[in-house]
């Protein structure tokens, strides 16, 4: 066998609470298709994987999540959000940074409140995977949570309730009812009225068949056909079940950490790091299937 085919001795360790997994160990760059499949069942057994100890550069990060599936972008990018990394146009930086009074990112320092990504849209992502190029001193940990168990821990009752049920997810506005670039047109700030796709309140994940709940974002949800209020209290007592301590757990970056998460069973969120230093992340995440 050439060094080339073989294995890489990657190393996956639980993180030691209800999910997530750290793989060390090997060189990703010269990863085997064995390493891709071990990698991948790491996120299927624990839904984030951390890898340390890795160093990857643009080009050499948009090869291995192409490894994964076809590559995917947010809506934003197609429309007219700039291009950052010309080597790898579909990479989204995350970052606080300005230089020369030029946003060198999206999402600034504020929090990102609990969230899956893309769920307004029609095929929303597979994976996200996030690579720390510059990381603050402190703060700006990424939260994950456990939308298997979200389901799992619902009464009886509610899940019978939830599987005739569906959520609009809408697509025009950000939490401040600013629109969304392409959305300009759009004023209402109903969320019964504002456009969006309508993805089951309840899905099922194609690799292991397990039933998660699918929340998308608490901001602009609606569940079509309840009145208002009714879809308000839903809603509330849903998110009610999502989020808890016990089922998320906290990343805390180290330079060159990727983490890769499964948004289709997994929410994650981020608190604000305002005042506390530089932070720049490259993403890149792979194409999904219409959530059933
Ligand atoms: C994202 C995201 C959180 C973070 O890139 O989709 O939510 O911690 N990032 O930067
Ligand atoms: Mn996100």
């Amino acid at each position: 066998m050439t060094a080339t085919l073989r294995a890489n001795d990657l190393r996956v360790r639980p993180l030691g609470g209800p999910f997530a997994a750290e793989i060390t160990g090997g060189d990703l760059n010269e990863a085997t298709d064995d390493d891709i499949e071990t990698i991948r069942r790491a996120i299927r057994d624990h839904l984030v994987v951390r890898l340390r100890g890795y160093r990857m550069d643009d080009v050499q990060f948009t090869r291995f999540v192409a490894r994964f599936g076809d590559l995917h972008t947010s809506p934003d990018y197609v429309k007219d959000r700039k291009v950052y990394v010309p080597e790898s146009p579909l990479m989204s930086v995350v970052s606080n940074i300005v230089e020369n009074g030029v946003a060198v990112g999206h999402h600034g320092d504020g929090e990102l409140d609990w969230h899956t990504d893309l769920s307004f849209t029609d095929i929303p992502s597979c994976y996200t995977m996030l690579c720390a190029r510059e990381i603050p001193p402190t703060g700006g940990d990424t939260r994950f949570t456990d939308m298997y168990r979200a389901y799992d821990i619902l009464p009886d009752e509610l899940k019978s309730r939830l599987a005739r049920l569906a959520i609009k997810h809408q697509a025009s506005h950000n939490p401040q009812y600013g629109t969304w670039p392409g959305w300009d047109h759009i004023e209402t700030r109903d969320v019964r009225e504002m456009p969006g796709p309508i993805h089951p309140i309840v899905r099922t994940h194609p690799e292991t068949g397990r039933k998660s709940l699918y929340l998308g974002r608490r901001f602009g949800a609606y569940i079509p056909g309840l009145v208002l209020a009714k879809s308000e209290a839903l809603l509330d007592e849903l998110w009610s079940y999502a989020g808890r301590p016990e089922n998320s757990w906290s990343q805390t970056w180290q330079l060159h950490d990727v983490a890769i998460w499964d948004n289709r069973c997994t929410m994650h969120r981020r608190d604000s790091f305002a005042g506390l230093g530089r932070r720049r992340m490259h993403g890149l995440m792979t194409k999904g299937t219409r959530p059933e």
